[in-house]
């Protein structure tokens, strides 16, 4: 059984597909859900639920607590999901090839500092791409550049504003981040 930890400072769709995605699992179970904002829709989407949650701040991620805390619950995994602060150097090391992020681009394309949430959908839109889509990645200490593992593409080229690039995306990105997590740690793990 691998134990997960998902962090998220917001809305937490990503969040809540993976969960329902894991109660399925046996070998897998989501045992913590964290964010950095107290008002964040993904603890409410936790509570109801009815998986462990709370709240942590700024100076717990990068002073070790919650990186402790996550050793108390017994954590092998973390899946970033909509987290928009950086990892630092030592939390990144702790989970060494045990820590994805999702992102809602094409990486390298519309990648780190600033590219976040409506950001990617809008540059993208106003580069006139004919594609988009998601990216599973490990996570490094810089902002979205850590190994590549997975990418979902989707034509965009009839799409008329960034939301409708959004949500698409969205969809993508429900369909894959848990599946590919999935094979990921059940193939890390064997
Ligand atoms: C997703 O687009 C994800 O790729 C990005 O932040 C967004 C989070 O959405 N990192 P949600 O909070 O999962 O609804």
């Amino acid at each position: 059984m691998k134990r997960v930890a998902i962090l998220s400072s917001g809305s937490g769709s990503n969040a809540q597909a993976l969960i329902e995605y894991f109660e399925a699992c046996e070998n897998i179970h989501v045992v913590y859900v964290g964010s950095n904002r107290p008002k964040a829709e993904v603890l409410e989407r936790a509570d109801r639920a009815e998986v462990n949650n709370g709240v942590f701040s700024k100076s717990d991620l990068l002073d070790g607590t919650l990186k402790d805390n996550l050793d108390i619950l017994g954590v092998d995994w973390v899946l970033l999901a909509g987290f928009l602060l950086k990892i630092p150097g030592d939390f990144c090391n702790r989970y060494k090839e045990r820590i994805l992020n999702i992102h809602p681009s094409l990486l390298p394309k519309f990648g780190g500092k600033g590219m976040f949430g409506m950001n990617v959908h809008k540059a993208v839109y106003e580069a006139r791409e004919k594609e988009s889509g998601m990216t599973i990645h490990f996570v490094n200490e810089s902002y979205d550049e850590g190994a590549i593992v997975f990418q979902g593409r989707v034509d965009i080229s009839n799409l008329k504003s960034p939301e409708e690039i959004a949500s698409k995306v969205l969809k993508l990105e429900h369909k894959y981040y848990p599946k590919i997590s999935e094979e990921l740690i059940t193939l890390a793990e064997e």
